[in-house]
């Protein structure tokens, strides 16, 4: 959530190095975009409400400063408006600041403040932070920055500019990520290493905080000054393979290549060295958010068949929220394409606390749930940046079944996915998106594994196209559902297997005799007249699901451009959902 960058460097061009960080991290949100920095000895900032681009257009001239702050937002504290906007800076105009995260316990903090006679402009955690900094009348600002994280509570990753001491950026991280990196003459920090160009970079824990100018930096946390080590940086440049404007396009297309991928880093058995580490269990459970929870629901029969044991799958926040029993004979995967989803984090955090087991399957070897995690397994899905999850999911589920085929002892191939997979014709997925997105709501009907799957085709087509598209268990329909078909109605059915198809009839039937119309879904032929119908590709029973997915990827993309609409940034979301 969030996007934030502090750069210091000389003889750079820092408009174009600010907002090119920015563009790169905008995939965080896009509220709102703010840049500040130093200029004759008071701090000044320059923003706009809505996406970089506009910030880009605002920001004519060169900026003469050698040290600089921007963010990229999307709002939680405080609506989308200039005021709210960061970076933010202190009354008395000594600190300006950008952050991510939540500060929880701010309206009490703001309150305080408020008491002593501090003005605020807007309503965000983030100016109270900025004023608990300028109040703290220390000389030294890690001593100030000391004395506030010992008031504040929550989220955040800061970066802050001290105008008395404009040759460095301090910087204050908990539960939101944050990284810094040098490269020739410069420093740079971020909320993620896609703006690094160095060969390193040093990742901060949570609690620790510090300063960083361009020679040097000086870490602390709670028990005093720490040393670093720098982590390889692995360049993730994005392959644009089609030259399309959009990402989400590119990366549906990569979904090939990450297969490949993914069959030959798990050749090398030792991936799962540390997996094998974690000893015997005799229970497994399934945890992750939105697209990733979904994995865990097709991932779930891999894993079930191999292990022999029935699995459960949870939503990460409904673990939370009502955990279940758990001890240190169970295995608790998460799945995150970020590696920082804070519901999913939090569920990591109450596995490991009952001694649990735990296993990463993450996009991001360094990310905070991969390292909380005992055990990790990446997905090489590559770095994905449109919002809406497309390769990382079907590189999720290829890793539960990489994991079964190592748990049954057998070696894993995809071969027949690999030779199997075709992309569906994207000529007629764009003809019947125009027919679908007329409509408000589209039913999405399965039975098993399919209905699994229509759960993530749902979720794909809501969030980005906008249409309300709700996936429902076939057998359900007539228990509710139903009533709502009538000739207004469209209903897309999957059927990915030869066994339900005496069912899967009866079904169209259901719905085409209330006078719905019906799209059939499958790499078979339509078992009785449909409206209209798509043709999977074939791959091998097990790996149906993949070919399924990434139609319905394709149809949610083709109706989000047929309503004039960014795939790339749906209303309201950011990729990466930092809080809770
Ligand atoms: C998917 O299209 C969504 N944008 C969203 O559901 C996402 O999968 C979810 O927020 C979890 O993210 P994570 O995989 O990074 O943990």
């Amino acid at each position: 959530m969030c996007g934030l960058i502090g750069i210091i460097g000389k003889g750079l061009d820092m408009r174009k190095e600010l907002i090119e960080g920015l563009e790169k991290l905008e995939y965080r949100g896009y509220d709102s975009a703010g840049i500040g920095y130093v200029e004759n000895g008071q701090p000044v900032t320059q923003k706009t409400v809505g996406q970089v681009a506009r910030l880009k257009e605002k920001l004519s001239s060169p900026i003469k400063a050698e040290m600089a702050i921007a963010h990229t937002r999307w709002a939680t504290n405080g609506g989308v408006s200039l005021e709210n906007c960061h970076p933010h800076i202190s009354e008395g105009k000594t600190w300006m600041i950008v952050h991510n995260g939540i500060i929880e316990n701010a309206d009490e903090l703001r309150a305080e403040l408020e008491e002593k006679g501090v003005h605020f402009y807007g309503q965000t955690d983030t100016e109270v932070v900025a004023n608990l900094l300028e109040r703290t009348k220390f000389v030294d600002p890690i001593d100030s920055i000391r004395e506030v994280l010992k008031k504040i509570k929550g989220s955040y990753a800061i970066v802050a500019i001290n105008k008395n001491y404009l040759d460095r950026l301090f910087i204050i991280k908990n539960k939101s990520p944050l990284y810094f990196s040098y490269d020739e003459g410069s420093v740079r920090v971020a909320s993620d290493t896609s703006v690094f160009s160095g060969k390193n970079f040093i990742s901060l824990n949570d609690g620790e905080f510090g300063e960083i100018n361009l020679n040097n930096f000086k870490l602390f946390n709670k028990n005093g000054k720490i040393n670093k080590k720098e982590t390889k940086l692995e360049k993730t440049e994005i392959n644009r393979k089609n030259n399309s404007n959009y990402y989400m396009i590119d990366e549906i297309h990569e979904t090939i290549d990450v297969f490949k991928r993914i069959n030959c880093e798990y050749k090398d058995l030792k991936i799962f060295n540390k997996f094998d580490k974690l000893g015997a269990f005799d229970e497994i459970k399934l945890i992750g958010c939105g697209t990733a929870y979904h994995s865990c629901l097709i991932g779930k029969k891999y894993l079930e068949e191999a292990a022999m044991k029935e699995i459960n799958c949870y939503i990460a926040s409904e673990f939370n929220a009502e955990p279940p029993k758990l001890n240190k004979n169970m295995l608790c995967i998460f799945v995150s394409q970020s590696g920082e989803t804070a519901d999913t984090l939090l569920a990591v955090e109450k596995a490991r606390a009952a001694g649990a087991k735990t296993l990463a399957i993450t996009n991001v070897p360094y990310s905070t749930i991969s390292k909380k995690c005992k055990a990790y397994l990446p997905i090489c899905a590559g770095r994905e940046v449109g919002v809406a999850s497309t390769k990382a999911y079907s590189a999720q589920v290829v890793i539960f079944y990489m994991l079964a085929c190592h748990i049954k002892g057998v070696a894993p191939s995809l071969k027949g996915l690999i030779s199997g997979f075709k992309f569906p014709d994207e000529e007629k997925i764009r003809e019947l998106a125009k027919k679908l997105i007329k409509k408000r709501e589209l039913f999405l009907i399965g039975r098993g594994e399919d209905y699994r799957n229509m759960l993530e085709a749902g979720l794909k087509i809501r969030e980005i196209s906008l249409v309300n598209a709700v996936a429902l268990p076939a057998g359900e329909l007539k228990h509710g559902t139903l009533a709502l078909i009538d000739e207004d109605a469209i209903a897309i059915v999957l059927q990915t297997s030869q066994k339900g198809m005496e069912k899967v009839k009866n079904t169209i039937n259901e719905i085409s005799s209330r006078g719905g119309k019906v799209v059939f879904v499958s790499q078979f032929d339509p078992p009785c007249e449909v409206y209209d119908s798509l043709k999977l590709c074939q791959v091998p029973q097990k790996f149906m699901p993949l070919s399924s997915v990434v139609t319905f990827q394709l149809l949610a993309f083709y109706m989000t451009l047929e309503k004039n609409l960014n795939p790339d940034k749906p209303r309201n979301l950011a990729k990466s959902v930092t809080v809770e």
